[in-house]
């Protein structure tokens, strides 16, 4: 089993540059198949999740090109099969964003119940909540695990769709939909994500009307058709902050090309208030934490613009290096702490109770032998083993691997004693 192996390094010093955004490829792949005519996206990166949106989507009858690196071109001339395959639906949670795409240029879908990261229950009734609002008709098969959804004689038809949480899913997936339906949408306590609007991008330059994505009410008029586009994703913002964190963590400098700054403005203002230096460049993100003393402040995770919950664990690793102690909330996910068990074999000492953890800071952490227990906590392992004494021995890798393309030659980039190897 492949496994990473960090020692502790020395500040991080260098450039690096951050891919294109998996949670914007995802759902930008998926929209691909409303059209006939052949889609290009561009700056794809190298992920396991990407290579398995690519294999879903052949299943439904896509062509795909991807013999140039960072580029997919995809055609969908005809649907073939409008049922996600169980295995690869598991493996992935995103999977469920096709449901929106067939549901619109197919009228059908069977959908058995997602996969993905374990970090709480993560149902999928707010999607179809709103599949419904729209007009389908939704049949829930509990002992198969599938869910049926089709359209009636009259097809989609638009509504106003209230979101009970700001779902990023249900919100992409409605968006989809709707974008075919007859009339208006109108979704109301949408998710406000960059990733929305790169979505709404893609779809308008596709021919749909949409219009004030990334507020939290997005009006959608209705088109009978869409086409081909071509269409750059937005850089991963989640990457972004684990390399501002790396960099923090080692009390390094380093220059993050290819950010956006407005994406990662909650994280760029809680590292600030930990005392980091940081700045926006026209190079790039410049974040400088040497000769700094480094002090504790409290994080709570939240939609868009609040701090995203994917660099909750990451932050958490950080802030048992600093001076002080602080409370972690996380209140978008209930199972969001399985990397606390992982820190505390490291020395990190952190309490949790329900959707708090008390974490000490000031600590010196050892290298031991740690699970990446979901993508992020991956993330957390390895910004954790950076300047933990020894070595740390990191497993079930493949999650790290699902979510971050070539993190660990980046590191090295930047000076980190990290490897991947495949030995036992
Ligand atoms: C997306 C991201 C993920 C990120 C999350 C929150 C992708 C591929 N993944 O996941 O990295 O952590 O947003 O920023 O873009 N919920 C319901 N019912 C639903 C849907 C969601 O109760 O029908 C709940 C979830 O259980 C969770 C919360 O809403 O507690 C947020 O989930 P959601 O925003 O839907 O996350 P994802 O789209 O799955």
């Amino acid at each position: 089993m492949a496994k990473i192996l960090v020692n502790k390094s020395g500040p991080l010093h260098g450039e690096v540059k951050i891919s294109g955004a998996k949670n914007s490829v995802l759902p930008l792949l998926a929209a691909t198949i409303m059209t006939e005519d052949s889609c290009v996206i561009e700056d794809v990166p190298n992920l396991a999740d990407v290579s398995v949106m690519k294999q879903i989507l052949k299943k439904y009858g896509a062509e795909i090109d991807d013999s140039e690196k960072g580029v997919i071109k995809t055609q969908t001339k005809e649907i073939v099969s409008c049922e996600g395959d169980k295995d690869l639906v598991q493996e992935m949670r995103a999977s469920i964003f096709t449901m929106g795409p067939l549901l619109a240029r197919h009228g059908k879908v069977i959908m058995p119940m997602p996969g993905g990261c374990t970090i709480g229950k993560r149902p999928i009734d707010l999607h179809l909540k709103g599949f419904r609002a729209l007009g389908a008709k939704v049949t829930e098969d509990i002992e198969n695990e599938t869910v049926t959804v089709e359209v009636g004689p009259s097809g989609l038809i638009g509504d106003v769709i209230y979101l009970d949480f700001p779902s990023v899913g249900a919100t992409e997936n409605i968006l989809m939909a709707a974008s075919m339906a007859k009339g208006t949408t109108i979704i109301e306590n949408a998710a406000k994500e960059p990733e929305i609007i790169d979505l709404a991008n893609q779809l308008n330059k596709m021919g749909a009307k949409i219009k004030s994505a990334g507020t939290d009410m997005i009006r959608i008029e209705g088109v009978e058709k869409l086409s081909g586009c071509v269409h750059e994703a937005i850089p991963d913002r989640i990457e972004t902050g684990t390399f501002l964190l790396a960099a923090a963590i080692t009390r390094g400098d380093i220059l993050i090309k290819n950010a956006i700054p407005g994406h990662v403005r909650p994280i760029i203002a809680k590292l600030r208030e930990c005392n980091v230096g940081i700045e926006a460049t026209p190079e790039g993100i410049y974040v400088d934490a040497r000769d700094r003393e480094l002090i504790a402040t409290d994080i709570k995770t939240l939609p868009y613009p609040g701090l995203p919950t994917d660099i909750q664990s990451p932050f958490m690793a950080f802030l048992t290096t600093v001076k002080g102690s602080s409370v972690v909330r996380e209140t978008v996910f209930e199972n969001r702490f399985m990397h606390v068990v992982e820190l505390n074999r490291m020395g990190a000492d952190i309490q949790t109770e329900n959707r708090e953890a008390r974490v000490p800071g000031g600590k010196k952490l050892h290298g031991a032998k740690v699970r990446a227990t979901d993508l992020r906590a991956g993330a957390a392992m390895v910004i954790a083993g950076l300047v933990a004494d020894g070595t740390t021995e990191i497993s079930e890798i493949y999650h790290i691997e699902r979510g971050y393309e070539d993190l660990v030659n980046k590191l090295k980039s930047l000076g980190a004693d990290i490897m991947k190897t495949d030995r036992d």
